[in-house]
């Protein structure tokens, strides 16, 4: 006998009840993004390879390390979006979303795909809700898609997360802090591979997770101290705001995001109930991107991912959102086939009316089709049997408190609409 397939290493599956939970974060997320003013997108799940390696950057471990990548029939290099930052900008781009009132926000969700090392809470396909905002530099729109992310987190009822900002300047002054930043790795007894981060792209450096380039790296110096007058003002402000919102933040002067196209406000927010793979969300304001990736204008955008999958572990280890919803409000209980036929119209009556219903098919005896129902979560059982057809009438089970009644075949419909009606 063949062995039974599982899926590919890393991939999670979420099977009933945790896929409602699925889609209730993923809700959630989205929610609070439609009440800032955000738009849907639909991206493509694989873009041209070049996208990524242009606008992500070629020295991060997703582009050098972790990309999907392989030619397609007609030999192009193509890539499984590793985010959707990048290809948000290409679709801005690609349809002159620029050149119309801006800023431009748009929401996307669904699945990404990073060649990583898996473990709980870090995936090869990964689920992201993301937001960009792109067209206008104001600190109040860094602080608004700030406390979006805030604001879906807590719609899922978390609370135990903290929120991590910094700001990685501009071009005014990240090159002076750039190189001091190089003149200080290059002074370090470094492996090669390190070195050659740290001419490519020095803040790497900062974020290695080795202890022994940890503890080197300790005094390195800081870009907060390297802030030009308007970057530092330009943050300034951003806090400020997030103070009027009510939004928590603590600053993360060594904070380092894992993509290159960040600049001014960064942040992360982190769970410290996950272990290793803590950040359940996090992005901030790219300027060059849209230039990099072929726009004519030098438009700055920011936003976020939010990580479904880890917002749905932190949910786990708050107790929070994990009751099993109802899958359904009323369940049919048919004794025999005349019954089946009859519920089978009643069930589609109702649903025509919005009432979620389900049937206890393959002919199951009482005992089983009400335990069936119990399971199910409803709130109604409809009974039905030859003896109650036979009188034109249905018995209506209310599983919450045990209570029965028997009602006219042609007034359950309207029965049950109106209990729940009225809840
Ligand atoms: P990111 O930090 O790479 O940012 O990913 C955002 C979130 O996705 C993370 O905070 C984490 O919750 C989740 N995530 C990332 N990788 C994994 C994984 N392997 N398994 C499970 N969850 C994961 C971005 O992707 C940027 N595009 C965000 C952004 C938008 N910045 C500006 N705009």
């Amino acid at each position: 006998m063949s062995s039974v397939f599982q899926a590919p290493r890393g991939v999670p599956d979420y099977v009933p009840p945790t896929s409602t939970r699925f889609l209730a974060v993923r809700d959630e997320l989205t929610r609070a993004a439609r009440l800032a003013g955000y738009s849907h997108i639909e991206l493509p799940i694989f873009e041209d390879t070049a996208l990524f390696a242009r606008g992500v950057g070629e020295s991060t471990d997703v582009v050098s390390k972790e990309m999907y990548t392989f030619a397609d029939r007609g030999e192009r290099s193509v890539t499984l979006r590793p985010e959707g930052t990048a290809g948000v900008m290409r679709a801005v781009l690609q349809h002159g979303l620029d050149r119309g009132a801006l800023p431009v926000k748009l929401s996307y969700h669904g699945p990404f795909f990073r060649y990583e090392k898996p473990q709980t809470g870090r995936y090869r396909q990964l689920q992201q809700v993301g937001v960009e905002a792109i067209g206008i530099d104001d600190p109040a729109l860094d602080a608004e898609v700030i406390a979006v992310a805030d604001e879906g987190f807590r719609r899922c009822g978390l609370a135990g997360y903290r929120l991590e900002i910094t700001t990685l300047g501009d071009s005014t002054c990240r090159p002076r802090y750039r190189e001091a930043l190089q003149q200080f790795l290059f002074g370090l007894d470094l492996d090669e591979e390190t070195r050659r981060r740290a001419e490519i792209n020095p803040l790497r450096v900062l974020d290695d997770k080795r202890p022994e380039i940890k503890a080197a790296t300790a005094d390195a110096p800081l870009m907060l101290d390297y802030l030009s007058d308007s970057v530092s003002e330009n943050f300034a402000a951003v806090r400020g705001h997030l103070d009027r919102l009510g939004v928590v933040y603590e600053i993360n002067p060594r904070l380092v995001r894992g993509l290159d196209y960040y600049t001014k406000t960064t942040f992360e927010f982190v769970h410290d109930g996950l272990g290793a793979q803590s950040g359940i969300g996090g992005g901030g304001r790219y300027d060059g991107l849209m230039s990099q990736l072929g726009g004519k204008q030098e438009l700055s955008g920011i936003g976020f991912g939010l990580g479904v999958d880890r917002t749905m572990l932190a949910q786990e280890v708050e107790g929070v959102g994990t009751a099993e919803p109802a899958r359904v409000l009323v369940y049919g209980v048919p004794m025999g086939e005349r019954a089946l036929d009859r519920l089978v119209t009643v069930a589609g009556d109702l649903r025509a009316r919005g009432v979620a219903v389900d049937i206890a098919y393959g002919g199951r005896g009482l005992k089983g089709a009400m335990k069936a129902a119990d399971k199910s979560g409803a709130r109604f059982a409809l009974v039905l049997g030859d003896r109650e057809l036979d009188a034109d009438q249905i018995e209506i089970k209310d599983l919450a408190d045990g209570s029965q009644v028997t009602v006219g075949l042609d007034a359950v419909v309207a029965e049950i609409s109106s209990r729940v009606l009225s809840g």
